[in-house]
C-alpha cells in the first residue's frame, strides 16, 4: 500500500508529496514538529501535542495555520487512510517557502507556512520486545542550542548522538551539561533510587515531554515518590533502575549506562510497572 502524505491541504501518494527547495525548513531548520503515537487506531494524548505545538510556534513567532479541530481531523484522516493500528503520526510546520533565501523571516501574509503530515506504521509498538530487555545508553556532552524546550527540526546533534551510541554498541545516548544529565537524544531521562523516581525539572534545557507529563502524573497517582531535580551520570550509574519516556517508546527501561549495569542488569520493578500503567491509561483516553 502506498503511503498517503498530507501537504498543505492535499492528501497525496508519498512519491507525489513535495515541498520547495526554498522552504525554510530545508534551508534553515526553521520549523517545528510533533510526533503523536497511535494505539488501537487512536491518537494518544493528542491534546498535549496540540498545546505543545502551539507553544513551539508562539516561541518562534509563527502563526498556527490550523485550528486544533482541523489538526485533529487531519491526524484522524491520516490514521484512517493509511490504516494505522499501532504507529506514529509525524507533523511538521515550517515558516514556508519565500521567493529567495534570506535570513530575515518572510512576511507571513506573503509566505504561508508549510504543513506536512505522514504516518509510520509500527505493529507491536505497545508489546515491544525491547521493553522486556531494556536498553543500553552512553553519555555524551550536550552541545545543542539553548532552547531545547521548543520542538524544532534541528536534529543534527541528536542524530550524531544516536550514531555515537550505535558505534559504541549501545541503543541511545544521554546528554550531559555541566555534569548533569539533560535528556536522551529523543526522549526524557529518569533514574530510580529505592522507590523514588528522579528526573530533571522542566526548563529551556529539555523538551517538555508529553509522555513525561503523563507518566509523572500516573506515578504520583500510584503513590510513587517523584523528585524533579538534577542528577549526574555517576548518580545514574549507581541507581537501582533507569528509564526513558517518549511518544515513540512510551516507558522504556535502561539497563546499562556507559558499560555499567544498573542493579542486576534487567529492567527492574518501577519502569515495567509504569509502562503498564501508561499504556493502560493512555489507551483509555486515546481519541
Ligand atoms: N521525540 N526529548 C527530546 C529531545 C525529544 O525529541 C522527545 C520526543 C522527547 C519526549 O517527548 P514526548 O514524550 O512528547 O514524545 C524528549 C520524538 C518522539 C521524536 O523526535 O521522534
Amino acid at each position: 500500500m502506498t503511503r498517503t502524505v498530507y501537504v498543505n491541504g492535499a492528501y497525496l501518494p508519498e512519491d507525489e508529496a513535495k515541498v520547495s527547495v526554498f522552504d525554510r525548513g530545508f534551508l534553515m531548520a526553521d520549523g517545528v514538529y510533533e510526533v503523536t503515537s497511535v494505539l488501537q487506531g487512536k491518537l494518544v494524548d493528542f491534546d498535549g501535542h496540540a498545546v505543545r505545538l502551539q507553544r513551539s510556534l508562539d516561541e518562534l513567532d509563527m502563526a498556527n495555520p490550523m485550528s486544533k479541530e482541523d489538526l485533529l481531523e487531519v491526524h484522524r484522516e491520516m490514521v484512517r487512510v493509511n490504516e494505522i493500528y499501532e504507529g506514529l503520526v509525524y507533523l511538521q510546520i515550517t515558516r514556508g517557502a519565500p521567493a529567495d533565501r534570506d535570513f530575515a523571516f518572510p512576511d507571513p501574509e506573503e509566505t504561508p507556512c508549510t504543513v506536512v503530515l505522514f504516518t509510520q506504521s509500527k505493529p507491536g509498538l505497545a508489546a515491544s520486545p525491547a521493553a522486556k530487555k531494556g536498553m543500553k545508553v552512553i553519555s555524551i556532552e550536550d552541545i545543542r542550542w539553548g532552547r531545547r524546550d521548543i520542538k524544532t527540526v534541528q536534529l543534527l546533534y541528536p542524530s550524531m548522538g544516536k550514531m555515537m551510541a550505535k558505534k559504541a554498541g549501545a541503543d541511545d545516548a544521554w546528554m550531559v551539561q555541566d555534569g548533569h544529565v539533560t535528556e536522551g537524544t529523543s526522549n526524557n531521562a529518569y533514574i530510580v533510587k529505592g522507590d523514588t523516581i528522579i528526573t530533571r525539572p522542566r526548563s529551556n534545557d529539555i523538551l517538555h515531554g508529553i509522555t513525561r507529563a503523563a507518566v509523572l502524573r500516573f506515578a504520583r497517582e500510584a503513590q510513587m515518590k517523584v523528585e524533579e531535580r538534577l542528577f549526574t551520570i555517576d548518580e545514574a550509574k549507581d541507581a537501582d533502575e533507569a528509564f526513558i519516556t517518549s511518544a515513540s517508546t512510551f516507558v522504556m527501561p535502561v539497563v546499562e549506562i556507559d558499560g555499567v549495569a544498573l542493579g542486576d542488569g534487567t529492567p527492574g520493578r518501577v519502569a515495567p510497572r509504569l509502562r503498564e500503567i501508561y499504556l493502560e491509561e493512555s489507551m483509555k483516553a486515546a481519541v
